[in-house]
């Protein structure tokens, strides 16, 4: 099966017009998903062509197939809103970049595919020495969990971080990012092999949530004081019992609902800590400061230049296998990312 899909691959790269791509054409689970040939984009004025490895995916890549994300994008479209490649062609007006580099970056129109037009300024050249694989996993997660912990939360060296969902895609890189800010990094996870994960990815302490109070949890863990930032991807009940166990002055940061419900936190718990709950949305905090995320861009390809940063992949799978890659992130069974190759 995976052995026709691939030959099937090769024939089209010597079809200069038509190009792969995994499609969603109805709302549904990943099963619904469609392998087809669609004509290939061409870079119009400021764009740049750029041939697929690696798409990435995220959580949100499960519920967007089945219309349960914020953002519906026509059909028939792709998952995948990040990538890495190489440069086929340039538009007109693009500066700064040539046909041969290697770039990454988030594309919100869909990396499942072999090829892609995209505006030039959201890529990124990747650095010498940084693998497609990494290249492609930092875009969302780390540029997420970069402007959640500095931007929104504050963060500062010395305090305490607890991140909920640590061995997951955005979790894993506050972990990371936390450790690298100075923090001291608590994180909660739901097996013993996850929580294991997230401290070889930096954290201090580790929390199975599985089978104890968060509260009590976190409280112990902060010698009573209570936790300065916490870092919430999961919602659900654990919501609630982690925003109780917040210090004075705390920053609670609202991330996402991996765990389906969306908690209605008591406000009073706010103003008896001077607590704040910050939302973060990353996508829309690019779009309203691209100034501030191209800062925050260069920092993290720095970092992951220099081997500061250490992106896990958890798992690469083909392109025509994007359907087993979404169930394995349904299914809770993600260490760090889960990529899809698209081309070699
Ligand atoms: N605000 C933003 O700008 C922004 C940006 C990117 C992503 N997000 C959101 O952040 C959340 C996490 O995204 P991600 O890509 O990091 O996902 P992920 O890699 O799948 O990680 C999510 C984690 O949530 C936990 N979880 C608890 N209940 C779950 C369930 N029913 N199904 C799946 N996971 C569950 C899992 O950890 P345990 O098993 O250890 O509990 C899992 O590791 C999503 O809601 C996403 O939409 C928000």
């Amino acid at each position: 099966m995976a052995l026709a899909a691939k030959e099937s691959r090769q024939e089209n790269l010597g079809d200069t017009t038509n190009m792969k791509a995994l499609l969603s054409k109805e709302p549904g689970p990943p099963s619904t998903m469609v392998m087809e040939d669609i004509p290939k984009p061409e870079a119009k004025k400021g764009e740049v062509l750029v041939r697929i490895s690696i798409a990435a995916l995220n959580f949100f890549d499960c519920l967007i197939i089945e219309d349960k994300y914020q953002v519906k994008p026509p059909r028939p479209f792709s998952i995948g809103a990040e990538m890495a490649g190489v440069v086929e062609a340039v538009g007109e007006g693009v500066e700064g970049l040539a046909v041969g580099d290697r770039v990454c970056g988030p594309v919100q129109a869909g990396t499942a595919r072999e090829y892609i037009a995209v505006h030039a300024v959201v890529l990124s050249k990747i650095p010498e020495g940084v693998s497609d694989e990494q290249a492609a996993s930092i875009s969302i997660t780390y540029g997420t969990s970069y402007h959640a912990l500095k931007d929104r939360g504050e963060l500062k060296a010395g305090e305490t971080l607890a991140v909920l969902g640590a061995s997951g895609g955005v979790g894993q890189a506050a972990v990371e990012l936390g450790k690298i800010m100075g923090a001291k990094v608590i994180a909660l996870a739901s097996t013993d092999d996850k929580v294991e994960f997230a401290k070889e990815c930096g954290a201090e302490i580790g929390i199975n949530y599985s089978d104890v109070d968060v509260k009590d949890a976190l409280k112990k863990a902060t010698g009573g004081k209570g936790v300065d930032v916490i870092y919430d991807p999961v919602g659900g009940d654990f919501s609630e019992s982690a925003f109780r166990a917040i210090a004075w002055k705390g920053r609670f940061l609202v991330i996402g609902f991996a765990a389906g419900p969306i908690p209605k936190i008591p406000l009073n718990l706010a103003l008896l800590k001077g607590a704040d709950l910050r939302g973060v949305f990353w996508g829309a905090f690019t779009m309203h400061d691209p100034k501030a995320n191209r800062q925050n861009v260069d920092d993290l390809l720095g970092w992951l230049a220099d081997g500061t940063l250490k992106p896990h992949v958890d798992s690469v799978f083909p392109l025509e296998e994007g359907a087993a890659a979404l169930e394995k992130i349904a299914a809770r069974d993600v260490k760090g990312k889960v990529l899809l190759r698209v081309s070699d």
